[in-house]
């Protein structure tokens, strides 16, 4: 790129807290600059105070700075600046729909760093359904999560705040937050819906493990729990390049849709359902994103893919058709929540569907997710999680921890 010069490179911690540029190691003499070079890979590498001077000498015919929008919240990220910027000529459109595009697809080099936090995590997952006792607080789950990973895997961040609901919590989906900070005690009986993912050099991982604070799923929690497990394995088996994301969501509503009535909840003919949108009732989130350096990573919506403005369906975070080299959660889930409950009964074009008899039964249930990190290969799909995902795993699992014993083996259970 001869004299177009890119300052989005400066930045290698995305957080605040961490934030350092290549360019200003100002502070502290810790490691030289040839060090930074190595171990980034960079071209050059300057002092932060040299920026203005060292740019000028370059003679850079534009300098192109990263600025645009976030396709979730709407909010614009804030391009690079530096004392002396005026006098240059500076860009700030071109890069940010390149730069979002090259980080759709993985590099060979991402893929492994994102295998790596997938490891780790999911044996970070696997120390706490081992740990998991009754009489527990939520919170300590999040802690012990946080301990191996930074302890066993060097991962000193998490990806996004914890989140550890126990009972009705499981069905709160962004719970964990700072009004609710994981800090019911866990009950016996309780479902725990614990969703953590460690990161490792910006690369995040975003795994949902849902099981039985007591080791052992009642009737109602398998039933609900292998619903959702059977929309994650059907979506998978679909997945490969080409399919359009938002046909895997619909995958995933229509088994839900099926198991529901499986289980006598809803009754009537699926494609009617289907048709008012009762699906969205019971998930009401996408069935997943893209994920990397964000966990909900960048480009999902780049210019000629339009989000669908329906019920489930205009919370996915990306529509677009998947290729080789995408890296995506796959985690659909079922929900009682209470006040969607309340508003599909109001309803008839819904509520028709409904054995609310049933449905009474459910009330309080909490919810099931099933959260994995997948790679898009030229085939199909690789799955990066690895915990014990079926029921009789999950139960022979905790059964195994609460004894001492620690002997699932991923490589078996992926080849099933
Ligand atoms: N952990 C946030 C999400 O699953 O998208
Ligand atoms: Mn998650
Ligand atoms: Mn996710």
């Amino acid at each position: 790129m001869s004299r177009r010069i890119q300052l989005f490179c400066c930045r290698v911690e995305k957080k605040p807290r961490d934030t350092a540029l290549i360019l200003a190691l100002c502070f502290a003499r810790i490691h030289p600059p040839e060090f930074f070079k190595e171990k980034y890979a960079v071209d050059e590498v300057h002092y932060v105070n040299e920026i203005s001077s060292v740019l000028a000498s370059k003679k850079p015919a534009v300098l192109l700075t990263l600025r645009g929008v976030n396709t979730d919240s709407g909010n614009v990220s804030k391009e690079a600046s530096f004392e002396g910027i005026s006098q240059f000529d500076v860009n700030n459109k071109i890069l940010h729909p390149e730069i979002a595009e090259c980080r759709v697809i993985k590099t060979d080099m991402e893929l492994e760093v994102l295998r790596y936090t997938n490891k780790i995590s999911s044996e970070a997952h696997k120390e706490v359904m081992k740990a998991v006792k009754a009489g527990m607080k939520e919170y300590e789950m999040e802690s012990l999560f946080q301990h191996y990973c930074y302890a066993r895997g060097g991962m000193r961040h998490t990806s996004y705040t914890c989140i550890c609901g126990s009972g009705e919590n499981s069905s709160v989906l962004h719970y964990g937050h700072a009004g609710a900070p994981n800090d019911k005690t866990i009950e016996d009986g309780d479902l725990c819906l614990f969703d953590m993912g460690g990161e490792y050099y910006c690369y995040g991982s975003d795994i949902t493990c849902t099981f039985p604070a007591n080791g052992k799923f009642t009737p109602d929690q398998r039933a609900i729990y292998e619903a959702v497990l059977k929309s994650s394995r059907a979506v998978m088996k679909a997945v490969k390049p080409g399919v359009a994301w938002p046909d895997m969501h619909r995958l995933a509503d229509r088994v839900h849709l099926e198991e529901l009535t499986q289980i006598g909840i809803l009754k009537g003919n699926v494609d009617d359902m289907v048709k008012v949108h009762l699906g969205a009732i019971f998930m009401p989130h996408g069935l997943g994103h893209l994920l990397g350096i964000d966990v909900h990573d960048v480009g999902g919506y780049p210019e000629g893919v339009e989000r669908i403005d329906l019920p489930g369906l205009r919370s996915l975070r990306t529509a677009r058709r998947l290729e080789q080299g995408m890296v995506l959660t796959i985690e659909p889930g079922i929900y009682f929540i209470d006040h969607l409950l309340d508003q599909a009964l109001r309803d008839p074009a819904q509520s028709c569907f409904i054995n609310n008899d049933v449905l009474q039964r459910f009330r309080g249930f909490g919810g099931v997710r099933i959260e994995d990190d997948i790679a898009v290969t030229a085939t199909g799909m690789e799955l990066l999680t690895c915990v014990p995902r079926t029921v009789e795993e999950i139960e022979a699992f905790m059964a195994e921890g609460q004894s001492g014993a620690k002997t699932f083996d991923c490589l078996s259970s992926q080849k099933q």
